[in-house]
């Protein structure tokens, strides 16, 4: 599961908006440990039609197989190095993971991170948190009514907190 997040915990924006990301830079060589360790990227429908439909991941610097789950591939634009599949969602990972070739599958889909976290399919949490807050959008994890799931920050101690300080940019024209 590997996402860039706002500080209030989106993926996206209204209406799939990737535009919080353009402002952003990255530590040296990050894009490149991913670019090596990721053999296959899993997505979902909203995910292809409005942003991997016309553009890769990593800037395109990455090349791999890319799965985009949906329930009616038949209305799906083709495109280069993408399989649409409309299978249950245990048996994408599983198709992923064969073609990854012994490295990670990458889930770009908070929708279907949702589905794998209770079936014990997710290994790791992955995000960058940006700067910004969005107030709206896609959020990374929805589970309505669902419980807490408690997580551990590598070798820290499991319930100890990161502390983040931000100040807001004051812009005249507020954007
Ligand atoms: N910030 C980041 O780093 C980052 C990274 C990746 C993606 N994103 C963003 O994340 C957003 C993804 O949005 P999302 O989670 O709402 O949508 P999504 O997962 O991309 O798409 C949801 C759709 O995927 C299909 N789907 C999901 N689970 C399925 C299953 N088990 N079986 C069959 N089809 C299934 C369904 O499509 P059908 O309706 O066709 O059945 C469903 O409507 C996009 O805006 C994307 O740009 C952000």
């Amino acid at each position: 599961m590997h996402f860039a997040v706002s500080v209030d915990g989106f993926v996206a924006g209204p209406d799939h908006d990737m535009r919080f990301m353009q402002r952003t830079t990255v530590r040296d060589g990050l894009h490149r440990e991913y670019i090596e360790s990721t053999g296959a990227i899993l997505a979902g429908r909203n995910g292809f039609d409005s942003a991997i439909g016309d553009s890769r991941p990593y800037g395109g610097a990455w090349k791999g197989p890319i799965f985009v789950l949906t329930h009616h591939p038949e209305d799906a634009q083709p495109a280069e190095d993408i399989t649409f599949l409309s299978c249950p969602v245990d048996e994408a990972v599983r198709i992923a993971l064969a073609a990854a070739l012994g490295k990670n599958v990458e889930v770009f889909s908070p929708t279907i991170c949702a589905q794998l976290l209770p079936l014990g399919l997710i290994d790791e949490i992955d995000i960058h948190i940006v700067p910004v807050l969005l107030g709206d959008g896609v959020r990374l994890y929805d589970a309505i009514g669902g419980h807490p799931l408690h997580l551990r920050r590598d070798s820290d101690t499991p319930s100890r907190t990161v502390d983040l300080r931000y100040q807001p940019i004051r812009t005249t024209s507020g954007k």
